[in-house]
């Protein structure tokens, strides 16, 4: 039994060294110095030795168990620091490590338009005022010289909130606006949202944006109205961009005109763009009918005024040669982020 006891220790002491892990030193703890463990039956086989035998035995068996489960506690400890190390090592973060950049947000190309055409009118003297989209039938028809039952109404398809209240169907409610609270001269633009009961396709939205100007002073005249919209064409589109007046009508300006500018697509030789005709629509604009400065407490003895609307979609599909209105409402930021 001894040579026995010896040869287990010593195989103990060779598993212990190869051991690989705290999990593996368990299993042989159980398997050595368990209840049912080789030196736990050693033990109990004390009862078959010879009685004058078994104190020295059972001695050395003892010593040996408690041998066996210092040098365990040794092999446990060794293990589980190489083990808390290997996490650690794998766990660590590497702070200096490049990651993927973020997906940045972009401004839409709208926004960008509008505030290019902020900057361009700043730079001229005008100041930007901003009015309701839930706009009043005064503002938006009877000052604007629609009265009711205007045929004009009809051009612009309008939702009514109610008898008296309706979602802005142009700008043109904000001259009414700045006429009735400023006096002259009055230099201001208003960009914004305005509403139409249109079908959407690809030039129609029910909603869309656009920038009003008014100019209101002594002496203003159509030559003004021209130079302003010159100088903010080709700040824009640069100086060889040409401007074109085409007379028109709108009850609130007398004369009329709507702008085209030379396309820029085909430079003025024709396209799909400008339908072949070498020019794109832009805006209406003329000489703020002297009614309407009246109507909001101007004298037209003394002032006269011009005033333009532009459609800024128009503009925005121009500059980033979008045939599709609908791709600027669609809000798809894959397309969206392409347009700077
Ligand atoms: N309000 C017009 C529209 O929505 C655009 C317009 C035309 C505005 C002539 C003006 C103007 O200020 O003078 O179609």
């Amino acid at each position: 039994m001894e040579q026995n006891l010896r040869q287990l220790s010593q195989r103990v002491e060779r598993e212990l060294e190869s051991l690989k892990s705290s999990a593996e030193l368990e299993a042989l703890r159980v398997r050595i110095l368990g209840k049912k463990g080789e030196l736990t039956a050693m033990l109990k086989a004390l009862g078959g030795l010879p009685p004058q035998e078994r104190p020295r035995m059972g001695a050395l068996i003892n010593d040996e168990r408690q041998r066996l489960t210092a040098r365990m506690d040794e092999a446990q400890a060794r293990l589980q620091a190489a083990e808390r190390l290997a996490a650690i090592q794998s766990e660590t973060i590497d702070v200096t490590e490049p990651r993927p950049l973020p997906r940045m947000g972009s401004e839409h190309p709208i926004t960008l338009v509008m505030n290019e055409l902020i900057d361009c009118f700043s730079g001229m003297g005008f100041e930007v005022m901003e009015g309701p989209e839930v706009e009043l039938d005064h503002y938006n028809f009877e000052l604007m010289n629609l009265p009711k039952n205007h045929p004009a109404r009809d051009a612009q398809d309008t939702f009514y909130m109610d008898d008296n209240i309706v979602l802005r169907t142009h700008t043109s409610p904000m001259q009414a606006r700045a006429m009735l609270t400023r006096k002259p001269p009055i230099r201001i633009i208003c960009p914004g949202r305005v509403y139409r009961a249109d079908e959407v396709d690809a030039t129609h939205s029910p909603v869309f944006h656009q920038m009003e100007g008014l100019v209101v002073d002594e002496h203003v005249r159509m030559s003004d109205l021209r130079g302003t919209l010159e100088a903010f064409a080709k700040k824009l589109y640069g100086p060889t961009v040409e401007i074109r007046f085409r007379p028109s009508f709108f009850p609130f300006t007398e004369p009329s005109a709507e702008v085209d500018l030379t396309c820029t697509a085909c430079h003025g030789k024709g396209c799909g763009v400008c339908k072949g005709t070498g020019w794109v629509e832009v805006l209406g604009c003329g000489m703020v009918n002297p009614k309407v400065l009246d109507m909001c407490g101007i004298d037209s003895a003394r002032y006269s005024g011009f005033a333009f609307g532009i459609g800024l979609e128009r503009i925005a599909m121009k500059r980033y040669g979008i045939r599709d209105m609908r791709l600027l409402f669609e809000g798809d930021a894959r397309l969206l982020g392409q347009l700077r």
